[in-house]
Parts: structure tokens; sequence; C-alpha cells
């Protein structure tokens, strides 16, 4: 088999065989096959796309390509939740507490911030002490004796994903449906779970911008992971606006952290109960609607919160910070960014929004950069909020002030400020299942 063939095949929209698939990948992960190889197929696979079956080829090639992890020494049902990326997106740190407090074993596997989006890895590390790194065997332990571990992906776990995603970064790309599909879902994949739950964002702050390619992926993704035996739900949500109000790895602990006290933005709080509800319903807990109570006892009776505390006190954390937030190590500087006209807030670009907290120091440019975990940005006012000239937009955190220049003109830029209210869009799209 040569790599030209494959590649002249699918340039001219030709469909490759399993067999083909698999030696693409099996010569990504063993280094055989030169980059500039490897990116023609990628650009060939981004204009003439992949059918169904080609991108379950594709996916389960990129779960094979190293370590699988077998979780059938962890008592229970097993789930896990995997959001496709979005600004203020600190979701799984409630969620996780909530479905693991009910029973179901969560043994959680995250990224780090990607682009312009957050990474609940690099939001975990911002509590003092806490592990992202745990033996197979320590991190088992954890997830039967506590029924909650989060930790960073290992090396080993699809390294054809990492070689792919790297080149599609620099090739232009990432955008493509069968292989943002087979990236993420070659991942989750390569855990032994036994339920699977997809937040897919739409809008301007994800890499899908519109509804339609939203669903689209989900649909793949479900299928994708149904044929490998999961219980699968996907659910459509929106990213046209910041989740919550605040951006940055800590600012966005100490929100994740209200909102398990019942205190919470009414968005983030929605979205977290819809997610977990449906992780309970699918792993037996009972109807959606009964489940739906379940999770939302489990933020009144304080339970999710104790079992974060449990999670993080096993991950060697600092609990005190979770009894308070407000003793997270704050920026050394601040500034507030003032609303430039009346009227309401039409629409924001959230991508921009992620990339400001970026450029205060919440987020990385290299993967070799460091990460300054108090910086970010704690928003006043979102879309639909009626603002008037001269009144607090957000507030910017970050260590130097010669960071705030950049990240507010991005701020503003991307605040479209009109005369009438906008129309409220929905929180949630809709359901794939
Ligand atoms: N997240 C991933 O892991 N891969 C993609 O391709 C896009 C988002």
């Amino acid at each position: 088999m040569r790599m030209y063939d494959i590649i002249k095949k699918k340039r001219d929209g030709g469909e490759l065989s399993k067999e083909e698939i698999a030696f693409f990948i099996r010569g990504v992960t063993d280094g055989s096959i030169p980059d500039y190889q490897i990116a023609a197929l990628l650009m060939a696979i981004y204009y003439r796309g992949m059918n169904v079956r080609e991108t379950c080829d594709l996916t389960y090639a990129v779960r094979d390509s190293g370590e699988r992890l077998d979780f059938s020494a962890v008592k229970g049902i097993r789930a896990d939740k995997h959001s496709t990326g979005g600004v203020g997106d600190k979701t799984s740190l409630v969620v996780a507490p909530i479905v693991a407090s009910l029973g179901v074993k969560v043994a959680k596997m995250s990224g780090r911030g990607l682009g312009h989006t957050g990474g609940t890895v690099d939001k975990l590390e911002a509590i003092t002490g806490f592990r992202t790194t745990l033996s197979e065997e320590e991190f088992l332990a954890q997830v039967n004796e506590t029924g909650l571990a989060i930790v960073g992906q290992s090396k080993e776990f699809a390294p054809a994903d990492k070689k792919l995603y790297a080149l599609r970064d620099v090739t232009a790309t990432v955008d493509s449906m069968p292989l943002i599909a087979s990236s993420i879902m070659g991942k989750k994949l390569a855990a032994d779970d036994n339920v699977i739950v997809l937040d897919v964002k739409t809008g301007s702050g994800s890499f899908m911008k519109s509804a339609e390619r939203s669903r689209e992926l989900a649909r793949l993704m479900v299928d994708i992971g149904k044929r490998a035996g999961k219980k699968m739900v996907a659910l459509i949500t929106n990213m046209d606006i910041p989740l919550g109000y605040a951006i940055g790895n800590s600012l966005e602990v100490a929100e994740a952290v209200e909102t398990l006290r019942g205190r919470g933005p009414a968005d983030l709080t929605e979205v977290c109960l819809a997610l977990a509800s449906r992780m309970l319903s699918l792993s037996g807990k009972g109807s959606a609607e009964e489940c739906r109570l379940l999770a939302e006892r489990a933020i009144s009776d304080g339970s999710a919160l104790e079992k974060l505390k449990q999670c993080v006190r096993a991950q060697g954390g600092d609990v005190s910070l979770i009894e308070d937030p407000s003793a997270f190590p704050k920026a050394k500087c601040s500034r507030t960014v003032l609303c430039p006209a009346d009227g309401y807030i039409q629409r924001v670009d959230t991508e921009a929004y992620g990339v400001s907290s970026l450029l205060l120091g919440a987020g990385r440019n290299t993967a070799e950069d460091g990460i300054d975990y108090s910086a970010g940005i704690l928003l006043r006012k979102k879309t639909g909020d009626a603002v008037k000239e001269g009144e607090p937009l957000a507030v910017l955190y970050a260590a130097d002030e010669t960071l705030f220049r950049a990240a507010e003109e991005k701020l503003l830029s991307a605040t479209v400020i009109g005369r009438e209210k906008p129309e409220k869009a929905p929180l949630i799209y809709g359901a794939v299942e």
C-alpha cells in the first residue's frame, strides 16, 4: 500500500477502505508517513469529506493508536460528558460532582485549553496542589472510593490524534466534520465508559458556528459512539454568548462552586442540570424528569458540593479554596471596562471574548506557554441586557497593566450595542439521541 495512492484516491473523491485508513493511522503513529503526506490527505478529506463508514473507521483507528483504558475494576455504571469547547464553559466542574454524588461513577479524562476555548484540566490546576496526573491504579482506586476522579490525558492516549491535531492546527483543516468527530470520539472511546453525553456547542464561541452544522456533528458523533456500543446523547447548546459570567481559570472554579451552592448564573445552572439529568437517566437512574429532580436535589442538599470537595481532597488540592473561593490568589491588577453607549447588548463575538481572556494571560498561545490562573474576565453585562454609557461592562484581571489595552479593545470591538432589545435565543437547541 502506498500513501501516494491513498491521497490521490481521496483527492479524486473516492471512498477509503478500512485497510487504507488503518495504514494511514499506523503510519501517523509510528512516524513512517512524512508530515507533508499526512497534511495532503487531511486537506483532501477537508474538501472531499468522508461518509459515516469511513469516519467510523477513522475514529476506531485513532482510538486504537495507543493505550485503551480498562475500567472493569470500577464497580457500577461509568458515565462521562464531553464539550466540543466553549468560552466560560465550566460545566464539567458542576456536572461531574452532581452525577457522582448520585452513585454513577465518573472517571473523567479532560483536556487543556484549545485556541480561544478553556479546558477543565487548566481550571482544576488553579486549585493549589491539585494533581491532574494520577497513575492508572490511583485513578481507578479513587473512582471506586469517591465515585469521581478528573485527570488530564496521558501521552499514550490516542497518540495519532495528537499528531493529526497539531498538523490540522497549522494547515487550516481543523474545521472538518469527519476530522473533528474522529478526533473527539477517538479519544472518548479509548476510555471505558458505558454512557457518554456530548455538549455540542454552537455559535460564535464554538468551533461550529451554525446550529445546522452542530446538529450534523452531533448526529455523526452519536452514531459513532452507538456503533461502538455506548449509550449516547448529544445536547446542542448555545455558545453565541459565554456561559455564566466568569472567563478564566480560578474565576471559573469560583463560579462553578457558587453553582454547586445553588447560587450560580441561570444559564450555567440550566445547562449543567440538563447535562447531568441526561447522564443520570442513560445510567438507569430514572426518567428524564426524575433525574432532573435528583440533580436539583444534589445541589440543594449540598451533596454535589461535598463530592467536589472529596475529589479535590483525594487529588491533593487545597479544599479551603472550594469552601471559600474568595481565598483564591487575586490578580495583581484589575481594570473595569465601561459600556461605550446606551442601549441593549445585541450580540457579542464570543470567540473574541475568549481571545481577550487569553490576552490577559488566562490561556496559552503555544503549548509551552504558562498560564496565569487568576487572570480573566468577570462580565457585568451580557447579550440582551440594557446598558447605560459609562456603566461597567466587565472587569479584567491580569498580572500586568500593559496587558489591558489589547484585551479591552478586543472585548469592546466584540460587543454590539443597539437600540432594540434583541430576541432571546434558546439556551439549548435540542437533543440528538
Ligand atoms: N476538540 C477535539 O478534541 N478535536 C477537535 O477536532 C475539535 C475539538
